[in-house]
């Protein structure tokens, strides 16, 4: 049982977005959006959620058991069956602060990227950068993106990715609005979201309202 909110009652709501209400998420996230929460802060802050986010996110591990010895006595003691076979997917270059964060807690899990930008004419995003691991069909795959606010990034990497068949998906982000959970869900209902929190909604240059402002810049300093 994941130990946050389940949403399928709102209108715009599909069933598959976990919101992850744990208190300690909440309280990161609020120091987090702060706009005087400096670089260094902001970055240890999304490490620190990005583990408690990393930690609900793989409740649903298969364990195995297998034989060891305590200094005391034999036992069957369970271990993950499949702790390798996980990939996290960073949508660059946001990504990589949820990244960083999700391999302190699972350090064998695999690695790919993606990379997207807007093309300025079509308004649609355009692959610079694909690279993950061999074998994804017998890999579960987290993509990490902290924000989710119009969706089309998510959709187009999940897009994407999908081409590689991963043995299962999951899309795990710090902030999402309504519009762009909308529009994941009309295109990959089958992919459940997991988010730290739903906001308002967008602005009219599509960042998230309240949100915590440009998620890269703040990670890496660069405004
Ligand atoms: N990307 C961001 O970094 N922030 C937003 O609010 C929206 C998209």
């Amino acid at each position: 049982m994941i130990s946050g909110y389940l949403l399928s009652s709102l209108p715009y709501m599909t069933a598959n977005v976990f919101v992850i209400d744990h208190p300690l998420i909440q309280h990161k996230l609020t120091l987090a959006r702060r706009a005087e929460t400096s670089t260094t802060k902001f970055r240890s802050l999304i490490t620190e959620i990005s583990m408690l986010l990393a930690y609900e996110v793989t409740r649903d591990l298969p364990l195995r058991y297998d034989l060891i010895k305590t200094p005391m006595a034999a036992m069957n003691a369970p271990v993950l069956a499949s702790d390798k076979k996980l990939v996290i997917v960073s949508i660059m270059r946001a990504g990589q602060g949820i990244l960083d964060g999700m391999l302190q807690l699972i350090p064998s899990a695999r690695v790919g990227h993606i990379g997207l930008y807007r093309d300025p004419k079509l308004l649609i995003p355009v692959e610079y950068y694909f690279k993950v691991p061999h074998d994804i069909e017998e890999r579960d795959m987290i993509v990490v993106d902290p924000m989710i606010a119009t969706g089309n990034s998510a959709v187009a990497a999940v897009d994407r990715l999908k081409e590689t068949s991963p043995r299962s998906l999951k899309l795990v982000c710090l902030l999402t609005a309504p519009e762009g959970i909308q529009n994941f869900h009309s295109h990959h209902p089958d992919v459940p979201i997991y988010t730290a929190a739903i906001d308002q909604g967008l602005d009219e240059n599509g960042y998230i309202i309240p949100g915590l402002g440009d998620a890269g810049d703040r990670l890496f300093g660069t405004k």
